[in-house]
């Protein structure tokens, strides 16, 4: 099981000035924790609470289809092409680049075990897109197009160039080149898919986008690139039955959650670092990002309360931002609280050869990256407590799909919890929403009108 250390943030190793008095918190919270919990859990099954990622290791039915489907068109593509933005497309990424080979798209169809490479396109640069649509085969292509409302503006565009592009290369058959995956019934995008006979995939409701990775949103994905979907939902299953503990003590996404407010709103450490010691984690620290910023960022309690809440999440990846970061960590403004995410064993052990004795590098010789980069992490760690900086260390064993599901799960509950302490709706965005319909309105979509001028009037002031 992964693990959670907690010691960098107590006060015995950083000092009383920057670190929490662990035992005397815990004991404090361990009531409002138990509570947190024991509601978080009896809701799950509610319509309208947000919280149907909490069952979703234990759905089979989407296990089933998209294995089904992936078992179809095996052999039949050499490109997975995934269209979506924000939670549509950072878990799918995050757990492709960390379970797929390293630098899998460059790999022979035969290293690849015949699976297709995967491409992400979670943004709208024109250069960008233009570029991959220049070097990808649109014949060999699936195209997943991803969004639960079926209506958001960079993916529907994107969208847009990609069907019709592909109806210019493949005429009538290009439908069965799209995929989508979208709500059960609401959104353009359904309405569009129903009527081109597009094959559909459902992100269920009461699933917020952030919290969709273990939906089809993802697992398609991962059934398409050949990653056993199976061992990801077991992984979360485990880590789901841990956090039923509604005792502290046991429960290290209860932990986490309290640990990150207690240090935001009583000792000012409002930025989180998610720093993995791992490149294949990298992207989950981006996926991260977004579940913090989005579900804890608000400006109102659930009582209506003025609250502006949330810590900032920031990415960092070890041992890289050691020679880019680590100087603002250790020495700058005291507001962050490091997370660290280390790796027991990697895949690989990588020797380093003993080829020159000049006493600056030869120490070298003879260790293996491993070493060198667990060695980095130590020293960080430490360096970071004698500079009296709060940090936390996740250990995961091993990077594979029972481990990942694990991992993020942990990180959802982790929020949510931290959702509770903060007082505040995890599973909503309303700022998000009025940037897309602000975005509606200059693109001249109808009913948004009064919008656009408003806009226009606002910008003339402003910009
Ligand atoms: O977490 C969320 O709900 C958002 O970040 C969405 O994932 C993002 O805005 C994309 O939305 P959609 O899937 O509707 O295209």
């Amino acid at each position: 099981m992964i693990e959670l250390d907690i010691r960098g943030a107590d006060q015995k190793i950083i000092g009383n000035a920057n670190g929490l008095n662990l035992a005397e918190e815990f004991e404090n919270y361990k009531e409002k924790i138990a509570n947190i919990i024991t509601d978080l859990y009896s809701k799950k099954d509610t319509a309208g609470e947000g919280l149907q990622w909490m069952n979703l290791g234990y759905s089979q039915e989407t296990s089933w289809y998209v294995k089904e489907y992936a078992s179809l068109v095996e052999n039949r593509f050499d490109n997975i092409l995934v269209l979506g933005i924000g939670g549509s497309a950072l878990g799918g990424l995050a757990v492709t680049h960390a379970l797929l080979k390293p630098y899998w798209n460059l790999l022979s169809k035969e290293e690849r075990n015949g699976y297709p490479r995967i491409f992400f396109l979670d943004n709208i640069d024109p250069d960008q897109m233009n570029g991959l649509l220049g070097i990808l085969d649109l014949n060999k292509t699936l195209v997943n197009v991803i969004t639960k409302s079926g209506d958001t503006a960079e993916t529907m565009a994107q969208y847009m160039v990609l069907k019709d592009r592909l109806e210019q290369e493949l005429g009538d058959d290009y439908r069965k080149n799209i995929i989508v995956t979208t709500d059960r019934k609401t959104g353009i995008l359904r309405q569009i898919s129903e009527q081109e006979g597009y094959k559909a995939f459902v992100v269920p409701d009461d699933v917020g986008g952030r919290f969709s990775v273990f939906t089809a949103v993802g697992l398609l994905p991962f059934a398409l690139t050949g990653i056993d979907i199976d061992k990801i939902t077991s992984g979360i299953r485990d880590m789901d039955s841990a956090l039923q503990y509604t005792n502290i003590y046991e429960n290290i996404a209860a932990q986490n959650a309290l640990i990150h407010y207690l240090l935001d709103t009583k000792s000012g450490k409002n930025i989180t670092v998610m720093m993995p010691y791992s490149d294949r984690l990298k992207y989950v620290a981006d996926w991260f990002v977004q579940l913090w910023a989005e579900s804890l960022g608000k400006n109102r309690t659930l009582d209506g309360c003025e609250v502006y809440s949330g810590s900032t999440p920031l990415k960092a990846v070890g041992a890289t931002d050691q020679h880019a970061q680590m100087q603002l960590f250790n020495e700058g403004p005291q507001n962050k609280i490091i997370n660290f995410i280390r790796v027991g064993e990697f895949d690989t052990t990588l020797d380093i050869p003993q080829i020159f004795q000049y006493t600056g590098i030869g120490y070298l010789g003879g260790k293996t990256m491993n070493d060198l980069i667990n060695a980095e992490a130590d020293s960080t760690q430490v360096s970071l407590a004698d500079y009296s900086r709060p940090s936390v260390t996740i250990k995961i064993p091993k990077i594979d799909g029972y481990h990942i599901g694990q991992l993020l799960y942990m990180l959802e509950v982790q929020t949510a919890i931290a959702g509770a302490l903060y007082n505040v709706n995890a599973f909503d965005q309303p700022s998000v929403n009025q940037a897309r319909n602000y975005t509606y309105a200059l693109m001249g979509r109808v009913g948004y009108e009064e919008s656009a001028k408003s806009l226009h009037e606002k910008m003339l002031a402003k910009v």
